[in-house]
């Protein structure tokens, strides 16, 4: 249903890196610091009543003092459908959120944050439909 809530340190959500809980303002008990290499993702199983497209909410922090952002494809059920920048939140206990749409099957989805530089991925708290 619409309002779910998918936490990057809950199974079957998958963390390339480590669950961090050394910067304040997450929801749940951490957030996925992805390691920092290109492909290093986090992935959230996303159930969807019915087959359409969706809007999902990604909060993330990016405290870089480069200014840089962290790229990032968006990969859902294999396939790579997009991509979010990630740009900077002003510090890594400043939250904010990224949305992007996607087109969902009935049932059970991956969605997969993939990043694109070397930095990795932002801390990512969660996802939301
Ligand atoms: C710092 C910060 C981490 C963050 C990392 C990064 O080490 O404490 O939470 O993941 O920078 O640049 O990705």
């Amino acid at each position: 249903p619409v309002g779910q809530r998918y936490e990057a340190e809950t199974a079957p959500a998958v963390c390339q890196g480590t669950i961090d809980s050394n910067h304040t303002g997450f929801t749940g008990t951490g957030f996925c610091n992805g390691t920092a290499a290109v492909g290093a993702y986090v992935q959230f199983t996303v159930n969807a009543a019915q087959a359409g497209t969706a809007t999902l909410g990604v909060r993330y922090a990016n405290g870089a003092s480069s200014g840089a952002a962290r790229p990032a494809n968006v990969v859902v059920n294999g396939t790579t459908v997009g991509t979010v920048s990630f740009e900077v939140t002003g510090g890594w206990s400043t939250w904010s959120t990224k949305s992007l749409t996607a087109a969902l099957n009935a049932g059970s989805n991956t969605v997969r944050l993939e990043p694109t530089t070397a930095d990795g991925l932002a801390n990512i708290d969660r996802l939301d439909t």
